[in-house]
C-alpha cells in the first residue's frame, strides 16, 4: 500500500523507514505548509490534510519536538524554529547555556511526536520519550537536539546511540509503531 509521507526532513524519512519495516510504502514528498497550530497534533493534522487534498491518496505527517521542564516546556512546537537558520551545534550550546544553573533533578525533558494518518479523516498517534538534558553535547548520530538529550535509564545521549537503538525507543518509534498497528488492522 502506497502512502505519502509529507515531510522534507531526510532524518525523519530514514527513521520512519527503519521503524516501519513493513509492506507499507511510505513515499516522501515535500509540501509547504505553515505550522501555525497550537499543538503538535494540530500541526501534524494540518500537514497530513494538506497533502491528502493535494495527492488524493492516504497520507502520513508528523510533528515533533523537545519539551524542557526547566524552560517552562520550551521548545515545544517551536523546536524547529528556535534560532532558525543556525546550526544545531549553536542551538544546543544555547540551550545548555540557559540550563547552566539547573540542578540534575530539575533537568527533566521529553521528546514528543504526533504522527497522523489521513484518509479523509485524521487518525492521531502519539509517542513520548522521557529523559534529561545533558551538561554537554555528546555524540554524532541522529539529528537536532539528540546530542543534549539523555533517555531515561540510559547513560548515553540519543546521539551516542546507534540508529537501531534510537529507533527502538524514540518518540517517533512509539508514535509510528501505533500508526502501523492501526494500518495493519485495516481491511485492505
Ligand atoms: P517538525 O516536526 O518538522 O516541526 O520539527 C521538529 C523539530 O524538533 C526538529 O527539527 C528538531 O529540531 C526537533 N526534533 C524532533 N524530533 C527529533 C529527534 O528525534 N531528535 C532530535 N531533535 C528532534
Amino acid at each position: 500500500m502506497k502512502i505519502i509521507l509529507a515531510t522534507s526532513n531526510a532524518h525523519k524519512i530514514k527513521e520512519v523507514s527503519q521503524i516501519s519495516k513493513t509492506s507499507f510504502e511510505f513515499v516522501p514528498k515535500t509540501f509547504e505548509v505553515e505550522e501555525d497550530g497550537k499543538t503538535f497534533s494540530e500541526n501534524a493534522v494540518k500537514k497530513a490534510r494538506f497533502a491528502y487534498e493535494h495527492e488524493k491518496i492516504p497520507t502520513v505527517a508528523d510533528d515533533s519536538g523537545i519539551e524542557i521542564d526547566a524552560l517552562g516546556g520550551l521548545l515545544g512546537i517551536r523546536s524547529a524554529r528556535f534560532m532558525k537558520g543556525k546550526p544545531y551545534k549553536e542551538k544546543n550550546a544555547k540551550i545548555l547555556e540557559m540550563m547552566k544553573d539547573v540542578l540534575e533533578e530539575k533537568r527533566t525533558a521529553r521528546f514528543k511526536c504526533v504522527a497522523v494518518y489521513f484518509d479523509g479523516t485524521p487518525h492521531v498517534f502519539e509517542g513520548v520519550i522521557e529523559g534529561k538534558i545533558a551538561y554537554e553535547q555528546r555524540g554524532e548520530n541522529g539529528f537536532g537536539y539528540d546530542p543534549i538529550f539523555i533517555p531515561q535509564g540510559c547513560d548515553k545521549t540519543m546521539a551516542q546511540l546507534s540508529s537501531e537503538a534510537k529507533n527502538s525507543i524514540s518518540h517517533r518509534a512509539h508514535a509510528f509503531k501505533k500508526l502501523i498497528e492501526y494500518l495493519k488492522s485495516l481491511p485492505i
